[in-house]
């Protein structure tokens, strides 16, 4: 058995959580003052995203000091208390660790820029070549992935924004001090990290142009991965702590490397694949309707590829990145409620440990902006302009930024129905969304059918039955738009049935579960005769 089979992971985008001070911005101390709250849904652990020094271009991504706190979020002694008072309720924090890059703005960049030799080797500095930059790879933020400092003659390798400046990890003294932070973090009490875009930490030994695509291919689960995930898992004695590694375009055979117990890498890990079947060509600027066939394929051959091999998933269909889910998969405008409900079971009752993002237990839609003004993601405003420069009018590039931009995920988290959302007492860095009628955690409580309720009952339902937590997964061959799989556990069964289209649909014989219903989107039991009404999520006992 693993250790967090049992556990729901809820991640809280800082900036956007609560404001304690009334400055519009999320912080620590608001945390804490809602942590009777996550006690109440049962959540286990807190992955709270960066709120380290950094000059926040990418919300805290780019960090320039491991090992403070952004006065914007609080102080020190506000972490120790969050840290004490969550522990008082059984739950454990996990930090975010982004090591794959720091800031420009870090002292070890400083020095570098300031031409110190010893901390240019934490960073990859290159000479020109030809008089531009050493190869043709493009930051995953749009435009060169290659900064050019004029004081230098190099560029330096950024594959996020250029204020983020890839470190250099085959230099042992920046995996030492990398070691440190964690070292840090752990004697603070924290339960567990998770580690942005780590698979991509080890460069290739060789500098070319890709004329298939952005470089990926060459920095992508790199050679020395693995060897540095061990090493740095290994020297911090965190093999049996909650870990979990944001993998960007990784592969099946990968995840099962890093997660396999007795690799001693990490607990599990995010993949994304599935969040990208609305992506035209792979694109994500280019719009298409959800691939429901592809979407099943690829939850059946992660699950049950990772299971065979003894992988861990972390499930998870939202985040600080991704457009919201409920009106990505679901519709928000017709099945609110229904869709919520549904996307939530789907992935709460499959094998791996369950993320829930904040607002995603009360079904917050997307943010409904319709003004440049209103974002305030680097990736986005690059992107807007990359957009209106490929000859998408302004009306396409918004209406692109509509579906796609993170800020979609991002909006202040809504605690009651009032204008400011009881979120803070001033207006928020960020808008409310749009469409927020009944999306309230107030609202939500004190409803028995809320969205908020049945996150709260799949929660729970993962600890009472063994079954959920660690009974084995077998996909269901449903047709085009229904997703189904079993879960076993010796002489137990458990169904698991979601319509993810608008149609009610017909479920062949075969399909049809006997048993002793469990738990379903609509308020009444289905009658599976008659077949999956729109949108509708159910499992059974079998
Ligand atoms: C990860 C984070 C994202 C950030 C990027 C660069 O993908 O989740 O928010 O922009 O890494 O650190
Ligand atoms: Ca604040």
């Amino acid at each position: 058995m693993r250790n967090y089979s049992k556990s729901c992971v809820y991640q809280i985008y800082v900036k956007s959580f609560a404001d304690s001070n009334g400055d519009g911005i999320g912080d620590i101390p608001g945390i804490t003052g809602k942590l009777d709250y996550l006690a109440w849904l049962g959540v286990d652990y807190l992955w709270i995203t960066p709120f380290f020094t950094s000059p926040m271009n990418d919300n805290g991504y780019d960090v320039a000091d491991y090992c403070n706190i952004n006065p914007m979020f609080g102080t020190m002694q506000d972490v120790e208390v969050l840290l004490a008072e969550a522990k008082k309720r059984g739950i454990q924090l996990m930090f975010d660790m982004v090591f794959n890059h720091t800031s420009t703005e870090h002292e070890w960049f400083q020095k570098a820029l300031a031409k110190d030799e010893a901390y240019q080797q934490f960073y990859i500095f290159k000479d020109p070549v030809d008089g531009h930059a050493p190869t043709n790879w493009q930051s995953k933020f749009g435009g060169s992935a290659w900064e050019y400092v004029p004081s230098l003659d190099k560029y330096y390798l950024h594959l996020f924004d250029k204020t983020q400046a890839d470190l250099n990890w085959e230099n042992p003294k920046v995996r030492e001090a990398l070691k440190d932070v964690i070292r840090f973090w752990k004697d603070k009490g924290v339960g567990g990290f998770r580690f942005d875009v780590v698979n991509l930490i080890s460069k290739p030994s060789v500098w070319k142009d890709d004329t298939q695509g952005d470089g990926r291919r060459f920095y992508t689960d790199g050679p020395h991965v693995h060897e540095y995930l061990k090493e740095l898992v290994a020297d911090t004695g965190i093999a049996d702590m909650m870990t979990v590694g944001e993998m960007s375009s990784t592969s099946i055979d990968h995840c099962i490397r890093y997660t396999k117990q007795q690799e001693r890498e990490l607990a599990m890990a995010f993949s994304f694949h599935h969040l990208k079947v609305d992506y035209k060509d792979g694109d994500k600027w280019q719009l298409q309707p959800a691939n429901l066939l592809e979407l099943q394929r690829l939850f059946c051959d992660w699950q049950e590829q990772m299971q065979a091999a003894d992988g861990w998933n972390a499930v998870f269909l939202n985040n600080h990145d991704q457009p919201r889910a409920i009106s990505r998969f679901g519709d928000d405008e017709h099945y609110w409620k229904e869709s919520g409900k549904m996307l939530a079971l789907l992935i709460h009752f499959m094998r791996g440990t369950p993320y829930v993002y904040q607002g995603e237990e009360i079904g917050t839609p997307n943010a409904g902006f319709t003004s440049l003004e209103e974002y305030q993601d680097v990736e986005s405003k690059n992107y807007y302009k990359i957009l209106l420069s490929t000859g998408k009018t302004v009306e396409e590039a918004l209406h692109i930024l509509s579906v796609r931009s993170r800020d979609n995920g991002r909006t202040p988290m809504l605690w009651e129905e009032s204008p400011l959302g009881g979120f803070s007492t001033t207006s928020p860095w960020l808008a409310f969304p749009k469409k927020r009628s009944g999306v309230s955690v107030a609202a939500q409580q004190q409803q028995t059918d809320s969205i908020l309720g049945f996150y709260r009952r799949l929660i729970a339902l993962r600890k009472e039955r063994p079954v959920i937590a660690e009974g084995t997964i077998r996909f269901l061959d449903t047709p085009e738009g229904i997703i189904g799989y079993e879960r076993q556990l010796e002489e137990q069964h458990l169904v698991v049935l979601c319509n993810l289209t608008g149609n009610s649909m017909t479920l062949l014989p075969q399909l049809r579960p006997v048993g002793m219903f469990l738990i379903g989107s609509y308020e009444e039991e289905p009658d599976v005769s008659l077949g999956l009404r729109p949108y509708e999520g159910c499992a059974w006992i079998c």
